[in-house]
């Protein structure tokens, strides 16, 4: 199989640069980090319609600007018109990038698993996305609350748990067992940044050697801090 056969799909791809509000340095968002590489394709939604504006003059600039598309659409409903489904000989890098676990419903991410070769780069909000949502949730009586969606299933009210932060880690792994019912291997999650962690970065992928490049990308140097080598 060549690399012609790989698309890059970013379905919540933000407005192609990121500023820190501290330093107010720059930095390139998800669709120029992937434009680094070889895909033969790059698939960006976002549904901000000025922010998809900005990324589509950006990337009219970039060299392989003639190889993405953008499509300034909800990412769920793009999903569930069955757009995002690839051929089975496809190999698919998605990368999926939420503000928060409202973003992220599984039936959405479902219909990503229906495509046979696609890796799930997915980024978990558990602080400020279940963490501190959690009296809201414990309260809620509809079974249709943000965390219901995200884990397609009302089954967390039968938990037992003690603080917030163990039953956001229950979510979690709710989450990312949901994802490998469908044959998907779950790697080591990393926890970003590492000392108050935010999100939870992974990757889903149904074939073994991705676990194998993951691992090896967050290698650990001799002085125990974790590097990443993109
Ligand atoms: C965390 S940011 C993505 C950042 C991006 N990955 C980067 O590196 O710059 C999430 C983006 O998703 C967009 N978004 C939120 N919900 C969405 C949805 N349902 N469909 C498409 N885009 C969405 C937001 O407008 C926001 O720009």
């Amino acid at each position: 199989m060549s690399v012609e056969d790989a698309p890059y799909l970013d379905v919540m791809a933000g407005p192609g640069l990121c500023k820190l509000k501290e330093t107010g340095e720059e930095f390139p968002g998800s669709p120029f980090v992937a434009l680094a590489h070889e895909f033969h394709e790059f698939i960006l939604i976002e549904d901000d319609p000025q922010l998809a504006d900005v990324l589509k003059q950006r990337v009219a600039k970039h060299p392989k600007g003639s190889l993405v598309k953008i499509i300034p659409e909800n990412w769920v409903e793009v999903a569930e018109q069955g757009c995002l489904r690839f051929r089975d000989d496809t190999l698919v890098v998605a990368f999926i990038d939420p503000t928060g676990i409202s973003q992220v419903p599984m039936k959405a991410i479902l219909q990503l698993t229906k495509t046979r070769r696609i890796d799930l780069l997915v980024t978990i909000q558990h602080s400020l996305g279940i963490t501190l949502n959690v009296p809201q949730y414990i309260k809620s009586e509809s079974e249709q609350t943000a965390l219901e969606a995200f884990l397609d299933s009302g089954d967390w009210r039968k938990w037992k748990w003690r603080e917030a932060s163990e039953f956001a880690r229950k979510a979690i792994d709710a989450f990312s067992e949901r994802i490998q019912k469908e044959g998907f291997i779950g790697t080591r999650h990393i926890s970003v940044p590492p000392d108050q962690p935010l999100y939870r970065f992974t990757l889903f992928s149904r074939h073994s050697l991705a676990e194998k490049f993951w691992n090896e990308i967050l290698r650990i140097d001799e002085t125990g801090q974790r590097e990443l080598h993109f």
